[in-house]
């Protein structure tokens, strides 16, 4: 076992029993990495010919995040699938997590189309929970998408989930996501509607802060 193998074998804990080969894992998530930080390219580059054009940016920030392999094999045992590293390609369409926070509710939209547009970008599934909020409020739009990443040798592609939110729906799901994490009870039915309630008036500032944007716009 060389040096490098060695570390990740103490960093994995337990994890060396589930996933044996740690290359294919290690290439893995070399793998997914790459899909992340072309797609967070793609959304940058988008943004800054906004501001070049048009001298505003629809993007208010960019987050990314790669799914850890202890996630990867909980995801895997939760739903019955093999514990290997093809499975996870195959069954987990969230490896490779990319969150974009935008100004106001159309440039959530604008920026989507604008993705889509793009030849190498293909829409496996589309969540729309703006349209069509979560039962506790929680709003975004969810695409999964395939990407092409250039290895030396081959092409692979690859899944990502890209999640768009404006500032305020990000405001909400963080705290939410904050509650939800701090407390090991189960959650009474009355927390739901009021988180149920805050989502409904951040939803109306969104609209109102997009129709006052509008207003400025045509000044
Ligand atoms: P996957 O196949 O895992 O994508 O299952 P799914 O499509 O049923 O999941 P979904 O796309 O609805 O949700 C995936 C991600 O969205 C989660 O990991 C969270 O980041 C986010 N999300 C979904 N629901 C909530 C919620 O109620 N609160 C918060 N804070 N985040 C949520
Ligand atoms: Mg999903």
């Amino acid at each position: 076992m060389d040096k490098r193998e060695n570390i990740m074998e103490q960093s994995m804990g337990g994890l060396h029993d589930l996933f044996r080969d740690y290359r294919e894992l290690a290439e893995m998530e070399h793998l997914y990495n790459a899909a992340i930080r072309q797609l967070t390219s793609k959304f940058e580059i988008l943004n800054d010919e906004f501001r070049v054009k048009y001298e505003r940016s629809p993007i208010h920030h960019i987050g990314s995040r790669l799914k850890s392999s202890a996630s990867i094999v909980k995801k895997l045992m939760k739903r019955g699938k093999e514990v290997s590293v093809d499975s996870a390609k195959e069954n987990i369409n969230d490896i490779a997590g990319v969150r974009v926070v935008c100004h106001y509710l159309d440039d959530v939209y604008d920026v989507a189309d604008m993705l889509l547009r793009q030849s190498d970008v293909k829409l496996i599934r589309k969540q729309d929970y703006i349209e069509t909020p979560n039962y506790n409020g929680y709003r975004s739009l969810h695409l999964d998408v395939e990407i092409p990443v250039y290895l030396s040798d081959k092409t692979e592609l690859v899944q990502a989930e890209v999640q768009l939110r404006t500032i305020g729906m990000d405001f909400w799901a963080s705290l939410e996501h904050d509650l939800r994490y701090k407390s090991d009870k189960e959650i009474p039915g009355g927390i739901i509607e009021q988180m149920l309630a805050c989502a409904a008036e951040i939803e109306d500032i969104d609209k109102r802060m997009q129709e006052i944007y509008k207003q400025i716009q045509e000044l």
